[in-house]
């Protein structure tokens, strides 16, 4: 079994970002640090990361959570500031999770945690196309034109961004909702799209995952999804 493959179902990442951590020498299998597609035997192989043993057998229940993430939280396991992490919230539970994506520190919302490696790549790779939905409030109005900028496709330094779902658009006096959908999971790629059509974004909000919504929680609750809404994120019912 591919090294990246076997970590990913430890729980520890994505395989993605076990290709990485394997590539910075953070891996050992029998003690030697490990290369970048080898293949382990999970029986024998001794692999370490992080300074902890590997094991399956610990994380063999998948679980996925949905979190209402509020804004002021940072989507990680510590911060160097002190601030409130995402971790926080699962600290009690017997599952190594990590996060599926990130929202930054701004962003509220659907952000979900799950310590299956697979759910999480193909949430986040995307190849799946698997869409995120914003409600973002900005000020001023939003013109038709701009809208259709968004929709085409705006530059931004890390490129062009892939055609954008906008909808349920509501002027107000100084400022406009709207709903977006991108499959793209670039660093605060709302933010900067709505940056590059000349708007500042005032409050921005994920709404849902592929068909999964955000409705029922409070900001700060979580819940573990049922086995239907896990296969509605994946094939897209
Ligand atoms: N776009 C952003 O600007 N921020 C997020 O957290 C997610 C998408």
């Amino acid at each position: 079994m591919r090294l990246q493959k076997y970590m990913a179902d430890c729980g520890i990442a994505s395989r993605r970002k076990c290709e990485e951590y394997i590539e910075q020498g953070l891996v050992t299998v029998n003690g030697e640090v490990a290369l970048l597609g080898m293949s382990i035997d999970p029986d024998t192989d001794r692999v370490e990361y992080d300074g902890e043993v590997l094991k399956k057998d610990r994380n063999s229940e998948k679980v996925v959570i949905m979190l209402n993430k509020p804004r002021g939280v940072v989507s990680s396991c510590s911060d160097p500031q002190g601030r409130r992490t995402t971790a926080d919230y699962f600290r009690d539970l017997p599952y190594r999770l990590y996060n599926v994506g990130r929202l930054d520190i701004d962003t509220e919302g659907l952000l979900l945690f799950t310590n299956d490696g697979d759910f999480a790549y193909k949430v986040m790779h995307p190849s799946f196309e698997i869409h995120k939905t914003y409600r973002a409030l900005i000020d001023g109005e939003l013109t038709h034109e701009q809208a259709e900028r968004l929709r085409h496709g705006v530059m931004l330094d890390d490129g062009m961004t892939s055609p954008a779902a906008v909808e349920g658009i509501s002027v107000g006096e100084n400022d406009t909702s709207f709903y977006i959908r991108i499959h793209e999971g670039r660093n605060r790629q709302v933010r900067r799209m709505i940056d590059a059509i000349g708007h500042k974004t005032l409050r921005l909000r994920r709404v849902a995952v592929g068909q999964l919504k955000l409705y029922g929680l409070h900001t700060g609750e979580w819940r573990f999804l049922t086995r239907e809404e896990i296969d509605g994120i994946l094939n897209g019912k």
